[in-house]
């Protein structure tokens, strides 16, 4: 029915245009039904020469039930596959692509794991599940790709991400979608979905016009070292305590607090201990370390974190 849809690219697709359509013709058919019957019974029941009163109608317990429960179990079906998808789109794979995405005005910038940059082009491989790592350099904008039914808002300090497993190659139109100032109708960029041959020589093709740099990886670990911002000084990378808890293997960890909580390492995570270091102290350590808020780019921190992932 819904032919105006963009075309379904990944597996998400054919999931979210069928709870889509269901959803639509639920409407329908209510809005069929019901101002259908409220016309017939207008015009059949219209006050005519004569009329009295009507009869007094009394409530009907069997019926009010009915109205009741039918709706709510078709609300909760439809609640149980939305979040069943839904959580499936939070829960990415291990071994998905990470691409870094920076929004800016008005403008969207990639950087691969190998440090390869692109603005307003990303070129992944198709079958493999991507996710995308997701800030932005100034206001709120949102990365939207309709062709694979993920949108998610992109929020200066903080990271988003979302994941998605291209099913088909082509080009598909990303847009941003949220009003982020007078350019924000042309913030555009272009996924292209290509065969994983094709996706393995670009990604390696450093030439055309982009000077060699550091990948993330190289790029964080100078930030890490002395020539950097000395991280070095507290924290090793081999597990030996130095002032700070070591960060080898740290990515993915649980890690327990000093006030008992636990929670995951992740992107979040380390982002927040850089720049706001007292928010979450590790048991057994002192609150000690200095805040890094705004003396470290972007890039920087997004090294930081890649370097941090490889111990
Ligand atoms: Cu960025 Cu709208």
């Amino acid at each position: 029915m819904l032919d105006f849809m963009p075309i379904q690219a990944s597996e998400w697709a054919a999931k979210v245009d069928w709870l889509n359509n269901v959803i639509t013709w639920i409407s329908v058919f209510c809005i069929v039904v019901i101002t259908g019957v409220m016309v017939f019974f207008a015009v059949k029941y219209r006050r005519r020469e004569g009329d009295g009163d009507g009869p007094y109608i009394v409530d009907d317990h069997l019926l009010e039930t009915v109205w009741t429960v039918v709706p709510t179990i078709i609300c909760m079906a439809i609640f149980a596959y939305g979040y069943i998808v839904y959580k499936d789109m939070r829960n990415y794979p291990a071994n998905a692509l990470e691409i870094n995405v920076t929004g800016s005005k008005w403008r969207w910038d990639f950087q691969y794991t190998n440090g390869k940059k692109t603005t307003s082009e990303v070129v992944v491989p198709v079958g493999r599940a991507v996710r995308f790592i997701m800030t932005s350099k100034d206001v709120l904008h949102s990365f939207f790709v309709p062709s694979m039914r993920v949108k998610e808002d992109v929020v200066p300090g903080t990271y988003q991400y979302l994941w998605f497993s291209p099913t088909k190659t082509g080009e598909f139109p990303i847009f941003c979608a949220e009003y982020c100032g007078l350019q924000h109708s042309g913030m555009l960029a272009t996924l292209r979905v290509v065969s994983p041959e094709e996706f393995e020589d670009y990604l390696n093709d450093r030439t055309e016009g982009e000077k060699p740099q550091l990948s993330p990886i190289e790029l964080g670990k100078l930030t890490f070292s002395p020539k950097g911002k000395a991280c070095t000084q507290c924290h090793s990378i081999d597990g030996t305590k130095i002032l700070g808890p070591s960060l080898k293997g740290l990515f993915g960890r649980e890690v327990e607090l000093q006030d008992g909580t636990k929670l995951t390492a992740d992107e979040n995570y380390f982002r927040e201990s850089v720049m706001n270091p007292k928010a979450k102290i590790v048991a057994g350590y002192p609150p000690v370390m200095p805040s890094f808020e705004g003396q470290l780019s972007e890039e920087e921190i997004a090294g930081l974190i890649a370097y941090i992932k490889s111990l």
